[in-house]
């Protein structure tokens, strides 16, 4: 019998699974081309000291995934699978002026700046307190897993079709008894499933904005919400807050210009941290709901909750008009891609008529598995073990900062969330800070990225979810001593040149 090198391991994956793909990886690769007859299942059987019908499965297996054809007293031959590759020549004359055919949408300010910012990933010594996701070790990927492979056994048409316009059923029915967990009050009609809550936050966007509408915003706010703005060609006006919140006064002033939203994050601003207090709550959808104007709650940090520090109700508890938009990214999973939006019945379906037009829907299989996923509990449990680790690398960030940083910068210690913002004396410019950050290996996001308007004072974001509290730790020496730089101060140091 000819030898097609087949190994199997008792101990490894079923013995059928690891023929079908090492015959898979040989047809692929071109060892067995097309037409290769497969040795007769009896004599395989017998060389790796198996079950014949073991040999049988794998080859049944293969031939249904179409690797394979086999005709009764012929034998099992490998079928053709791709054809030769074509010509790739790239032509080289480009005659199409790109840069002027742009939309003003992708010229806008915003996007450009979010070119100007994107960055390549730095070197493992670098320290990158940008990042705001969970690292690794804080991922579920074994609970993850095993609803993964709880979901694959239900019906392929389900799981691997598309999947409703407005999100399964099962998993909106999750999210409703998520949200009442945190009290916010949301039937299942009223949710949308989304591509992530930025997804949310532009659907919002195209269905109430049109070009020169005014959307309000925190003076410093989060960078993707600008753009989204952007897109829609919204003029886009920061309020500034005071210790409660949007300062009312200046709120009342901008209701002169006619402004159509306001995008809030009450529970932990990004990139700010700042929480509203009830009575700026109440006060601002009174303002709010008097000047008719739509309001975007965006609680992407919901459950980061690092004490005990009692939450004023969610915008969407006092007011059922708010548009609340949340997500799994920061709390669970970002590579799921879903997030969520509370609509009004009379949105709503417009909300889903436009997110058809993006993608026709989010992905079926992530969708089940995290209704599997939090119909099983995992995510409380989840909860458990992640709130007290970001709570420690809270910690090991502060204590540092706390002991190196000169005594004009403030800050206010975050009780939720994943990022702290450090507020910078007028006279530093926080680019410098970054520049500076740099050369020391250590990576700061500058307030520019975040703020709403001209008139905003930036200071610098810090994120203490990515890094362990011993690089938390040295970042914040390196942060400091980079501030120092940036305030004209002593430049010596552990300068080093970032590649
Ligand atoms: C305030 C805020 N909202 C929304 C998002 C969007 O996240 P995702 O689309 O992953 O849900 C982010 C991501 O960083 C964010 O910071």
């Amino acid at each position: 019998m000819q030898d097609i090198g087949v190994t199997v391991r008792p101990e490894g994956a079923p013995m059928y699974q690891q023929i079908f793909d090492q015959i898979a990886s040989r047809i692929r690769t071109g060892a067995f081309p097309e037409g290769y007859r497969l040795p007769p299942t009896r004599a395989l059987a017998s060389e790796l000291g198996t079950h014949r019908n073991t040999v049988v499965r794998a080859y049944a297996e293969l031939e249904a995934a179409g690797f394979l054809s086999s005709t009764v007293g012929r034998g099992t031959f490998v079928k053709a699978w791709r054809g030769e590759a074509a010509s790739v020549d790239t032509p080289t004359e480009r005659a199409l002026p790109w840069s002027s055919l742009l939309s003003e949408a992708a010229r806008s300010e915003p996007i450009r700046r979010f070119l100007r910012y994107r960055r390549a990933p730095g070197p493992r010594d670098v320290i990158d307190l940008t990042k705001m996701q969970p690292p690794e070790e804080l991922l579920p990927l074994e609970l993850y897993r095993r609803c993964l492979d709880h979901v694959l056994r239900g019906s392929a048409d389900k799981v691997l079709g598309y999947a409703p316009k407005d999100g399964f059923r099962s998993l909106r029915a999750r999210v409703v008894e998520d949200l009442a967990r945190r009290g916010v009050p949301a039937p299942v009609e009223d949710v949308l499933i989304t591509t992530g809550s930025q997804q949310g936050l532009d659907l919002i966007a195209r269905a109430l904005l049109d070009p020169g509408d005014v959307v309000i915003t925190h003076a410093s706010t989060y960078a993707g919400a600008l753009q989204v703005f952007a897109a829609s060609r919204a003029h886009v006006v920061g309020v500034p807050n005071d210790g409660e919140g949007p300062d009312l006064d200046a709120l009342r002033r901008l209701g002169a210009r006619r402004p159509k939203v306001l995008y809030l994050m009450p529970n932990h601003a990004n990139p700010t941290g700042a929480c509203m207090s009830r009575a700026r709550r109440s006060a601002v959808l009174a303002w709010a709901r008097d000047a008719q104007v739509a309001v975007i709650e965006d609680d992407y940090a919901a459950d980061l909750e690092l004490e005990n520090a009692p939450l004023p109700p969610a915008l969407r508890a006092l007011d059922p008009d708010v548009l609340h938009v949340g997500t799994f990214s920061k709390r669970l999973i970002p590579a799921l891609r879903i997030g969520y939006v509370v609509a009004p019945p009379s949105l709503k379906p417009h909300l889903v008529a436009l997110k058809h037009t993006t993608d026709l829907g989010c992905s079926a299989i992530n969708q089940l598995a995290l209704a599997e996923f939090l119909d099983r509990g995992y995510l409380v449990a989840h909860l458990n073990r992640i709130q007290p680790a970001y709570r420690a690398r809270r910690d090991a960030l502060l204590t540092e900062l706390r002991a190196r940083l000169p005594a004009e910068i403030t800050w206010q210690r975050p009780t939720r969330g994943l990022s702290l913002w450090l507020e910078l004396p007028d006279h530093v410019d926080p680019e410098r800070v970054l520049e500076e950050g740099k050369r020391r290996k250590v990576l700061v996001a500058p307030g520019h990225h975040y703020a709403a308007d001209d008139a905003t004072h930036p200071g610098v974001r810090l994120n203490f979810c990515w890094e362990p509290e011993d690089r938390l730790r040295e970042g914040a020496v390196r942060i400091a001593a980079a501030i120092e730089a940036a305030m004209g101060g002593d430049r010596s140091g552990p300068v080093v040149d970032m590649v």
